[in-house]
C-alpha cells in the first residue's frame, strides 16, 4: 500500500526520491509524487501511474538547488480515483505546506465540510484534509507549525500516518506515526524517514523507530521526537537498530519477474527453516524463544488462526494438522471477517496470527483484540522484522523466507506451511500426543523436501506448456479434499490476482451441491489429487465433471496412472506422505498462474489494484 519517504540531507535530492519510490513500488501503488522545499520554497510533482511516468512527464531534464528537504510517495488509492490530482503529495490550499500520507481518516468527511467554509479543496482525497487543517491553525499567526500539527492532530480519527514539509519551517521533515509504520533513518550527515526499510536501504542500514503518539522532526543534522502535545520524548527511550538485509535480496538477478525467482528459492527458504527450526531434521528445538517467553503453550486446550489471502490458506491447512496431532480444536478465522464477528477468545486458547507482511491492517486488529479479551498467548508467524504486528505478540515464529518482493505471495506460502507444520509437531511433543519415535521419524524424513522441491522446479516447462494450452480460457475450477481444499483456494487466488482470470477454489465433495452447473467444456477444472485417504473419492469428483466435458488439468502424485489417464493433462508432484502434500502441490498451481499471466502480458510482480501489504481496512 501507499509507501513514504523523506530526505534531509546535501546529495541529489531527486535521485535519492525517485530511487526510493521505485524500491518502495513492490507495495503496490498506482500513482506516485514528490515535494521538495527548495530556496525556501515549496515545488511538487506528481503523476497518476507507474514511477517512470512521474519522470518522464516532470523531472528528467530537472535539477533542482538551494534544496533542504523532501518528500515522496506511491499511492494506493482509497478515497478517489487514482489519477493526477488525489495523487500526493497533498498540498494546502496556500501551497506553503506538503503531505504524504499512508492510511485513512476515518472523520475527513466531517473535518471537511467544517473546513469548506473558508478552504476550497482540489481532490477527493481524505489526506487534503489533514494538510488544510494543520495549514488552517499554521496560517494563524498564534501558532508555531508544530503546535499547529498537535492542534490537527486532536481532531484527526484513524490508522493514518504522514509526513509533512512547510515552507514555514523548511528545514524540517514532520513525521506523525499513528498506526502505519514510520522509520527515522539515520545516514551520515542525512537523515530519512521512511514507511519502509527498503525504501533506504542503499543510504543507511541505521534505523530508529517512531511509536504510535510520536512525531519525529527530521533534519539533516538529527532529529527531535515530540508527542501529540508537543512534548518532548526522551531520547533513550529510542535507541537505533540495525537492519540485517542486504540490498542483494531485492534483486531480480536474470529472472524477469519476482515471482518467479521467488519460486525458485523456495527449496532455499526450506532448508534454512529446517536448519534454524527443526536442527536439520535431527532434534526439534523449535524456537528457543517460544520456550524462554515462558509461554506454557502445553496449557494451551484451543487455537484460534486468523490471517488474510494466502496466509489465510495456511491457516486452513494448520487446522487439519493440529488437530489431527495434537487433539486439540483449531478455528480458522479470515483477520476481517474475526475483527468484527464478536468472537470470544478465553484464557486456554492460543491464537495464531499469520502475516508475510505483519502490517496487514485487519489481522493487526486481530492480534490486539485477542489480548484485550484475554487469550492466552498471540503468537505471529511473520517473515518481515520489526513489524508492528511482532511488537502485540507475545511470541513471534519468522517464516524466515527472505524478502518477497511479488505481490503474489510464494515463497512466504511455503515457509509457513512448514513453520506451522513445525509447530503442530512442537504442540503434539508438549501435549504428549505423538510419540518421541513418530517425531523423530517425521523430523527426519522432512530433510528431504528441500532436494524433492528442487527437482521438481527443475521442470518447468511442461507447466509452461499447459499453461499456453489453457489461457485463453475465461474461467477455472480448483478442487481438491481435506490438506488439498486450501491448495484449491491457493491455486485459484493466485490465477486470479496475477492473470485475472476468474478461478475459484471449492472442495471437490461441494462441487454437486451447485458449481457444478458451471461445468462445460468451456470450463477447465484442476483437481489436486495427490495420494491420499480421499483419492478415490478424488477419481469419482473428476469423472464426474469429464462427464460433463470439463476439461481435466490434474495435480497428482508422481507415477499415478489412473490421474495421467484420467485427465486432460497431468502434473505429477513428489512422492510425499500425504499430510506433507500441501507443500508440494501448491508448487504447479504457482506456477501454472505465474506462466498464464505471463503469456497474457499481466504484470505480474505489480498486478493491478493489488498492494503487498495491506495496511488499510
Ligand atoms: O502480509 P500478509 O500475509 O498478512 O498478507 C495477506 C494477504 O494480503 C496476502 O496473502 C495476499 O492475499 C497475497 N497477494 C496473496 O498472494
Amino acid at each position: 500500500m501507499c509507501g513514504i519517504l523523506g530526505y534531509a540531507g546535501s546529495s541529489d535530492i531527486l535521485s535519492v526520491l525517485v530511487s526510493g519510490l521505485e524500491r518502495l513500488s513492490y507495495r503496490g501503488y498506482d500513482s506516485s509524487g514528490i515535494a521538495i522545499i527548495s530556496d525556501d520554497e515549496l515545488c511538487h510533482w506528481k503523476s497518476e501511474g507507474k514511477t517512470h511516468l512521474l519522470v518522464e512527464r516532470h523531472l528528467k531534464n530537472l535539477r533542482i538547488e538551494n534544496f533542504s528537504v523532501g518528500i515522496a510517495h506511491t499511492r494506493w488509492a482509497t478515497h478517489g480515483a487514482p489519477n493526477d490530482l488525489n495523487a500526493h503529495p497533498q498540498l494546502s490550499m496556500n501551497r506553503k505546506t506538503a503531505i504524504v500520507h499512508n492510511g485513512i481518516v476515518e472523520n475527513f468527511a466531517e473535518i471537511k465540510s467544517k473546513l469548506q467554509l473558508s478552504t476550497t479543496f482540489h481532490s477527493e482525497t481524505d489526506t487534503e484534509v489533514i494538510v488544510q487543517l494543520i495549514e488552517h491553525f499554521a496560517s494563524k499567526e498564534e501558532f508555531s507549525f508544530r503546535e499547529a500539527l498537535c492542534l490537527a492532530l486532536k481532531q484527526i480519527e484513524g490508522n493514518c500516518s504522514f509526513t509533512v514539509i512547510t515552507e514555514h519551517d523548511p528545514k524540517v521533515i514532520y513525521a506523525v506515526k499513528k498506526g502505519q509504520p514510520l522509520i527515522i533513518g539515520l545516514g551520515k550527515n542525512e537523515n530519512f524517514i521512511a514507511s519502509d526499510m527498503n525504501a533506504i536501504l542503499p543510504y543507511t542500514k541505521r534505523y530508529l523507530n517512531i511509536q504510535d503518539g510520536e512525531i519525529a522532526m527530521v533534519r539533516q543534522d538529527g532529529y527531535e521526537i515530540i508527542d501529540f502535545d508537543g512534548k518532548p520524548v526522551a531520547k533513550k527511550s529510542h535507541v537505533p537498530s540495525e537492519i540485517s538485509g542486504t540490498l542483494e535480496q531485492a534483486n531480480k538477478g536474470s529472472y524477469k519477474h519476482y515471482m518467479l525467482k521467488e519460486i525458485d528459492e523456495q527449496p532455499e527458504v526450506l532448508a534454512r527453516l529446517l536448519h534454524a527450526y527443526a536442527g536439520d531434521g535431527k532434534q526439534l528445538d523449535f524456537m528457543p524463544a517460544l520456550n524462554s517467553k515462558n509461554l506454557n503453550l502445553a496449557k494451551l486446550e484451543r487455537f484460534i488462526i486468523y490471517a488474510c489471502g494466502t496466509s489465510w490458506h495456511a491457516g486452513l491447512v494448520a487446522k487439519y494438522w493440529i488437530e489431527e496431532y495434537v487433539h486439540v480444536p483449531a478455528e480458522v478465522d479470515i483477520s476481517s471477517e474475526y475483527r468484527y464477528r464478536k468472537g470470544v477468545s478465553r484464557r486456554q486458547d492460543g491464537v495464531l496470527a499469520l502475516s508475510q507482511s505483519g502490517e496487514t491492517a485487519d489481522t493487526l486488529a486481530g492480534v490486539q483484540l485477542s489480548k484485550e479479551q484475554g487469550a492466552a498467548k498471540v503468537i505471529s508467524f511473520i517473515n518481515r522484522e520489526n513489524s508492528a504486528m511482532e511488537k502485540h505478540s507475545d511470541g513471534v515464529i519468522r517464516s524466515l523466507a527472505g524478502m518477497e518482493i511479488g505481490v503474489a505471495s510464494t515463497k512466504n506460502y511455503l515457509a509457513q506451511l512448514l513453520s506451522l507444520y513445525l509447530f503442530t509437531l512442537h504442540m503434539a511433543r508438549l501435549k504428549k500426543t505423538m510419540s518421541a519415535k513418530e517425531l523423530a521419524r517425521r523430523l527426519d524424513e522432512l530433510a528431504v523436501l528441500p532436494s524433492l522441491v528442487r527437482k521438481f522446479l527443475l521442470n518447468k516447462a511442461a507447466i509452461q506448456k499447459i499453461a499456453k494450452k489453457y489461457s485463453s480460457y475465461k474461467g477455472f475450477f480448483f478442487i481438491g479434499r481435506g490438506l488439498s481444499f486450501p491448495t484449491a483456494l491457493e491455486g485459484a487466488l493466485k490465477l486470479k490476482e496475477i492473470a485475472y482470470l476468474y478461478a475459484v477454489g471449492y472442495p471437490a465433495g461441494e462441487l454437486k451441491h451447485g458449481p457444478i452447473a458451471l461445468v462445460d467444456e468451456k470450463m477447465p477444472v484442476v483437481t489436486i489429487m495427490p495420494e491420499s485417504d480421499t483419492y478415490n473419492k478424488m477419481m469419482n469428483n473428476l469423472e464426474e465433471v469429464k462427464a460433463r466435458k470439463g476439461k481435466i488439468i490434474a495435480i497428482a502424485t508422481e507415477g499415478d496412472e489412473r490421474a495421467l489417464a484420467a485427465a486432460d493433462d497431468c502434473i505429477f508432484v513428489p512422492r510425499v506422505r500425504s499430510y506433507l502434500s500441501p507443500l508440494v502441490t501448491v508448487l504447479p498451481l504457482q506456477l501454472l498462474a505465474y506462466y498464464t499471466a505471463d503469456i497474457l502480458g499481466r504484470d505480474v510482480d505489480q498486478p493491478k489494484n493489488l498492494a503487498k501489504s495491506v495496511t488499510v481496512e
